[in-house]
């Protein structure tokens, strides 16, 4: 199996991590243990992950800080990938952001915080309907993200929350490095796309990939792990590593032992028949 692949112009491990739980409950706010978050990603990067996803918007500007604050300056082969077109409204609410002002606004406060001259990948979130994916024109905001990215502000552009039809649609304004969107063993409603990007090598970045705040439970998840002497978790991952070469999964923790956990995924080499259980899992989704 492939250990890394290109996102933008940079090899990043394929396993990455996740910073979206660092932030306090409801990604509101600071976390509980500050030193703790510190450590977290201080110890992602010392075991080979290079591959941070984030967002101002996450806090907000608290993972950001954290990120710049456990890490920076950052090692030469860090990738931190961001993400745009999201604000909180107060008491936490995930409210749209996508209008030239907030877009730049948005690319400023990620350099500001992240403590960066120029943001590596820059992924345009994608929010006309809060419960998924929505149909409708992304010509506008993304526009405007090329232009920042022409500019020098941002290296490399991905999406997120979108549709198939929106991915056409930016592909023929502008290079796509990554797009992420909601994915994992029981939700698989971008099969299709997933080998779509990778026959354009385009790397697939699944949020949630463990579930999200709802983390994966299932008999037959658990019974192949037990075959395995693996957890449940470890299995969930190693499953999307195995799909495709250009699935990227950042699983997010906010525990150095399920860190730990997550990253000895890579190692676990899934059998046949834990395959075909696996794979008939999305019936019941
Ligand atoms: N583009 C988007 O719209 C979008 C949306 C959501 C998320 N994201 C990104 O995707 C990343 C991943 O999503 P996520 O963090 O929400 O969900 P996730 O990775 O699917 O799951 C995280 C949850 O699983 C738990 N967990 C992690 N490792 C575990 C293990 N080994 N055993 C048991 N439980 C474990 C975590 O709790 P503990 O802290 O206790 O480990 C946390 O509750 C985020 O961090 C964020 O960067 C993007």
């Amino acid at each position: 199996m492939n250990t890394t692949f290109s996102l933008g112009a940079r090899p990043v491990s394929r396993l990455g991590y996740g910073a979206m739980q660092l932030a306090g409950p409801g990604v509101f706010g600071p976390p509980r243990d500050h030193n703790a978050a510190l450590a977290v990603l201080r110890a992602a990067v010392a075991a080979g992950v290079n591959h941070i996803d984030t967002s101002d918007y996450y806090g907000p500007h608290v993972t950001n800080r954290l990120i710049r604050e456990a890490l920076h300056p950052y090692p030469d082969d860090l990738v931190l990938v961001t993400k745009i077109g999201a604000r909180r409204g107060r008491g936490g609410a995930w409210l749209p952001a996508r209008s030239a002002g907030d877009l730049r606004r948005a690319v400023h406060d990620n350099l500001r915080n992240l403590g960066l001259d120029v943001l590596e990948v820059v992924n345009l979130r994608i929010m006309f309907d809060s419960h998924g994916p929505a149909e409708g024109s992304i010509e506008a905001p993304l526009a405007t993200l090329a232009g920042l990215r022409d500019a020098g502000l941002v290296k490399h552009i991905g999406l997120s929350n979108v549709t198939t039809a929106q991915v056409a649609e930016a592909r023929a304004i502008c290079e796509i490095v990554c797009v992420q969107n909601h994915y994992n063993l029981v939700h698989r409603g971008d099969d299709a796309l997933v080998d779509e990007l990778a026959a354009g090598g385009i790397a697939y970045v699944p949020f949630f990939p463990l579930g999200g705040f709802s983390p994966l439970q299932s008999s037959t998840l658990s019974a192949v792990a037990a075959t395995l002497g693996a957890t449940p978790m470890q299995v969930a991952l190693a499953w999307l590593l195995h799909r495709s070469a250009n699935i990227l999964p950042i699983p997010g923790t906010s525990s150095p032992d399920h860190l730990r956990e997550n990253i000895a995924a890579a190692e676990i080499a899934l059998p046949d028949e834990a395959i075909a259980a696996l794979d008939g899992l999305a019936a019941g989704e």
